[in-house]
């Protein structure tokens, strides 16, 4: 239970040296340049915001002499994914005005923008903070975004989950005045997700002034948290550093158990790295969570690798000490024994789409995005009618972690006219869309993501066709399982622990030198539920032999399966795939830069 030894990485230095978050971001962004240095780069993610470059015109701008089209991705935070309707407006005039035009709804309950210009990005923040939404932390090594179940069912279990996130998320936000002084001149905007001021409520020896839970050099790492229901895990509890799984009693939250130690990225070509699934600690009280999650926060933060960015994951300290030591660490910083966790397990999943009661008399309409992406694009327009929608109604929104989005507080009076909205605008309700496509997802990749190695998102839909054509002429059509696909192995559309999960594996080129989408490798045997990881099934497989790969994968699914039983749960209990499990899967590639 020793920290770590060595020198801290590069990042470490510069985050020490950075004065709480600011070194010459406020300089570099009125230098006139397109891009910003890579210190800069790398502190920016605090604030929100990834630099990038279109990949579609790299090699072409090489070739021609020029620079990288730099532009920038910026993530709005927003805990359990709630949003009003005047903040959803807000977005969609940012995303016309200054970004590409599009809105993505991440696996996170985020938006991100993309393609937003460097000269557009103080104005960008800004506004997203004036429509009391935020930035702040959405990227980094911080609390990100804190996931709650969207359904807005306003019944006290669900309030709770949500006031919880909420409490949770703006406890752990960067308390650093650099936000406001860089994006608003200064100006501190009255806002409930922003942080109280206050000492933290495990202190320990040598709290920061300005920063007392996270201390100058924040986390070693980025740091993920969700709160899920047993028989909900819509928020995929186990892929988080720390998760709360709801323990009712009498239809109220009286506690939760903590999970700890999920994480699903993994550095390409480094075996010291691997996807985890968080493992129980304990049962705490309701009144309790902030106080049990500072603890396990300072414990990640005093004993994460700061010498090695790649196993800087608290995954990694529980791999190496076990979770009963990291549980007596967390027992002496709260000065109090832990409660072992209560006996419940995940039962379910709901993706929250189509009609339903809200219990107040109102309903909510859950509407699938294919791989989150609001855009209009020929007859399907799902930019422009979302405007007309919260234009017309003024209701709140939230956003799933299946990358889709919920429409809240609907009057019933007003069904038969959104439904006709809908066809207006040519959106597919969740009963026209077949099963497979429901449950799939796909990280942004090309031509965004710097890190990406093959196709994800444009791809997806091509690859759906196909098994749609394959799972109806076998008779699986309403089968329902998830397959998730990546452009690298870093997993943000979390592939490690779906029935099916697609990595990006290797680009292929064409004859001209373009690349085609690229070879995946194919996983198998995780669970729809999310408390498994899968095994590796075949590896460098080209995009357009996925669905032959499959093919007999699904045969026998089809003539030996039991009653009832799901894709990956055969996978699984006939050992289909005999490659490495997720967890020890590593691929040969590029390295991380982030
Ligand atoms: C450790 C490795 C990882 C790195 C370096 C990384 C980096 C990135 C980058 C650069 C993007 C922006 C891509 C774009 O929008 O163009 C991104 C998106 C995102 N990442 Fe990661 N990521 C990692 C792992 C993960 C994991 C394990 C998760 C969640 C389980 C995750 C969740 C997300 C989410 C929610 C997005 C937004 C887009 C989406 O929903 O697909 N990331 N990541
Ligand atoms: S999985 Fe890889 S390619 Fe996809 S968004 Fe994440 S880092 Fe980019």
């Amino acid at each position: 239970m020793d920290k770590p030894v060595g020198k801290p990485s590069k990042v470490e230095a510069l985050k020490q040296a950075s004065e709480y978050l600011r070194l010459s971001i406020p300089e570099e962004l009125k230098d006139g340049n397109a891009s910003i240095t890579e210190d800069a780069a790398t502190l920016l993610k605090f604030h929100g915001s990834y630099q990038q470059d279109d990949r579609d015109v790299r090699t072409q701008r090489k070739r021609e002499g020029l620079e990288k089209a730099f532009q920038f991705m910026v993530r709005v935070r927003m805990p359990g994914g709630k949003l009003t309707a005047e903040q959803y407006l807000t977005c969609d005039k940012l995303a016309r005005d200054h970004g590409n035009g599009t809105l993505r709804i991440t696996t996170r309950q985020a938006f991100q923008f993309h393609g937003i210009l460097k000269e557009d990005l103080k104005t960008t923040i800004a506004t997203v903070n004036r429509a009391l939404l935020s930035t702040l932390a959405a990227c980094g090594d911080v609390e990100r975004n804190v996931l709650a179940c969207p359904a807005p069912k306003h019944d006290p279990v669900h309030n709770a989950l949500q006031d919880d996130a909420d409490a949770f998320a703006s406890h752990f936000a960067p308390r650093s005045s650099a936000y406001w002084d860089i994006w608003l001149d200064g100006e501190k905007i009255e806002n409930p997700a922003f942080p109280p001021a206050g000492p933290a409520l495990v202190p320990t020896e040598g709290d920061d002034k300005v920063e007392p839970i996270y201390g100058k050099l924040y986390m070693p790492r980025k740091f993920k948290t969700a709160f899920a229901l047993p028989e909900d895990n819509c928020t995929d509890v186990f892929a988080n550093d720390m998760g709360f799984l709801a323990v009712v009693e009498h239809g109220q939250v009286v506690g939760y158990n903590v999970v700890v130690g999920g994480g699903l990225g993994t550095t390409p070509s480094a075996a010291k790295t691997f996807p985890a699934l968080a493992k129980p600690l304990a049962y705490i009280p309701r009144a309790d969570l902030l106080r049990v999650g500072e603890a396990v926060i300072k414990v990640t933060r005093d004993f994460g690798n700061r010498t090695d960015r790649k196993r800087a994951r608290l995954k990694y300290v529980i791999h190496d000490w076990g979770i009963d030591a990291f549980r007596e660490k967390v027992e002496e910083y709260l000065k109090a024994k832990l409660t072992p966790p209560r006996d419940i397990q995940v039962t379910d999943v709901c993706d929250h789409m189509g009609w339903h009661q809200q219990g107040d008399g109102k309903l909510y309409l859950g509407i699938p995005v294919e791989n989150g992406r609001v855009l209009d694009r020929g007859d399907y327009r799902l930019l422009s009618a979302l405007r007309v929608f919260f234009e017309t109604y003024g209701t709140p929104a939230r956003l799933t972690c299946m990358q889709s989005i919920v429409l809240a507080d609907i009057d019933p009076a007003h069904k038969p006219a959104i439904e006709a909205w809908l066809g207006e605008f040519g959106i597919a309700s969740v009963e026209e869309i077949s099963t497979v496509r429901r449950w799939s997802m796909a990280c942004p990749a090309f031509p965004t993501c710097g890190l990406a190695v093959t196709e994800s998102e444009r791809v997806m839909p091509t690859l759906i066709d196909g098994l749609e054509a394959e799972l109806k002429s076998q008779g699986l059509a309403d089968e329902r399982f998830t397959v998730r696909m990546t452009g690298c192995p870093n997993g943000c559309a979390r592939p490690y622990n779906s029935d099916i999960g697609l990595v990006g594996r290797s680009a292929l080129k064409t004859d001209d030198g373009g690349n085609v989408a690229g070879t995946y490798t194919i996983f198998l045997g995780g669970s729809t539920l999310g408390e498994r990881l899968n095994v590796l099934y075949k590896d460098y497989v080209p995009f357009d032999q996925i669905v032959s790969e499959l093919r007999p994968v699904l045969e026998r699914f089809r003539t030996e399966r039991t009653a009832g039983e799901r894709l990956g749960d055969f996978c699984h209990r006939h050992g289909i795939a005999t490659g490495v499990s997720a967890s020890k899967y590593v691929a040969q590639g590029s390295e991380t830069v982030d």
